[in-house]
């Protein structure tokens, strides 16, 4: 019985097919096709929000004193994305995740609310937050309490198709950020970094698509290698949201624990959790974003990290970022992480899609039942 075969210690049927026959068999939500189509969602969801935002005042007058992006999740994850490419933007950029925003934000402040299914309660309770402070949120949606409330008051609405599951969305969650900070004049250039990452996704995705036999295939055969490990993934500068990004796709579509940290900070603190304890450690599989357009400081920290962690760990991998302006690199090294997600839920032997813990939790909250334990 090989590796792959072998029943998992979760006890799980670990199966070693990739095929595209195996996807067609366990992927009822097309959580592969979306994944493969982040390109043609780059450059709808960019279109649309331009056409959306062109022209409409985002904060009632003057200059914009900063930018929040309220979101969760899924739909929070391209306001890390866009934060790594807006460097030079001349006022504060902040992303919340959490039901308050920050004391800083005034009427000036751009705020920018995205939730994929327009029913997350934090990020509502963001928008009911603004309004009274003077702000027009842009609303970033594909329906729900969101888009009433856009109605309702008359805020910009970037509409997003439904249908999907919000984090295989990240195309269309993304570009609105963008083509709002374009809107309110604080970012220049984004449609040439939209256009870049259009055709580096494009040539990633025809190297890591079902179809790409498992050796020629870098999702594939990372997707082996993470099998019953506990991935550690580990980024720097543009990389961190890509690092981000890998650990809730793990997450989510594999439904398998995933943590993520950033250098340096990490070189501070959790580099010493690594010394010890090798019942611990000996599970751990590190992937690490190696950004070659970034900082030579990050990048020499990242390969010393590396080379400290390696005798410990149970395995390590290198990706490399491509493009040259940040949208394509942090895009990249994400991306690789969105296909290895889908092949290790094919390998576990789960179907990608369905998220029932999320949902179950987010049922309780809503009072559909069940009780807390405090
Ligand atoms: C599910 C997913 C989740 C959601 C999150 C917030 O695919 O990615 O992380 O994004 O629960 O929900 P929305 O995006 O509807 O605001």
């Amino acid at each position: 019985m090989s590796a792959v075969d072998a029943p998992g210690a979760e006890g799980r049927a670990l199966r070693g097919e990739l095929d595209p026959a195996r996807v067609a068999a366990l992927d009822t939500g097309s959580e592969f096709e979306a994944v493969a189509r982040l390109s043609e969602q780059l450059e709808a969801g960019y279109t649309r929000a331009v056409a959306a935002l062109t022209g409409k005042r985002l904060v009632p007058s003057g200059r914009p004193d900063g930018v929040v992006v309220c979101g969760m999740g899924g739909s929070a994850i391209g306001g890390d994305v866009i934060g790594a490419c807006i460097s030079g933007m001349p006022v504060p950029y902040q992303v919340v995740r959490g039901y308050e925003l920050p004391a800083w934000v005034s009427e000036a402040t751009v705020v920018i609310a995205v939730s994929y299914s327009g029913n997350t309660e934090e990020t509502l309770s963001c928008v009911a937050r603004a309004l009274p402070r003077g702000c027009r949120p842009v609303c970033v949606t594909s329906g729900g309490r969101l888009a009433a409330l856009a109605a309702r008051h008359d805020l910009p609405l970037v509409a997003v198709p439904g249908g999907l599951q919000p984090r295989a969305s990240i195309g269309f969650l993304s570009t609105p950020i963008g083509a709002a900070l374009e809107a309110a004049d604080l970012l220049h250039g984004f449609d040439e970094q939209v256009a870049e990452a259009i055709e580096v996704i494009a040539e990633l995705r025809g190297e890591l698509a079902p179809e790409v036999a498992d050796d020629d295939n870098e999702a594939k055969t990372i997707a082996r290698r993470l099998l019953n490990c506990l991935p550690i993934v580990y980024g720097a500068g543009v990389t961190v949201p890509a690092a981000r990004r890998w650990k809730s796709q793990l997450n989510e579509n594999a439904e398998t624990p995933a943590f993520f940290n950033e250098l340096p900070e990490l070189d501070h603190n959790e580099l010493a959790g690594w010394a010890t304890n090798p019942g611990v450690v000996g599970r751990a599989f590190l992937v690490l974003l190696d950004d070659p357009a970034g900082d030579e400081r990050l990048r020499r920290r990242l390969a010393f990290t590396a080379s400290i962690m390696q005798p410990r760990v149970a395995g390590l991998v290198r990706i490399a970022a491509r493009g040259v302006l940040p949208l394509a690199r942090v895009l990249s090294s994400a991306y690789v992480g969105d296909f290895t997600s889908l092949y290790l839920a094919l390998l576990y032997g789960i179907d990608p899609a369905p998220v029932v813990a999320i949902e179950d939790l987010k049922a309780r909250l809503a009072g559909e039942g069940g009780s807390a334990p405090f």
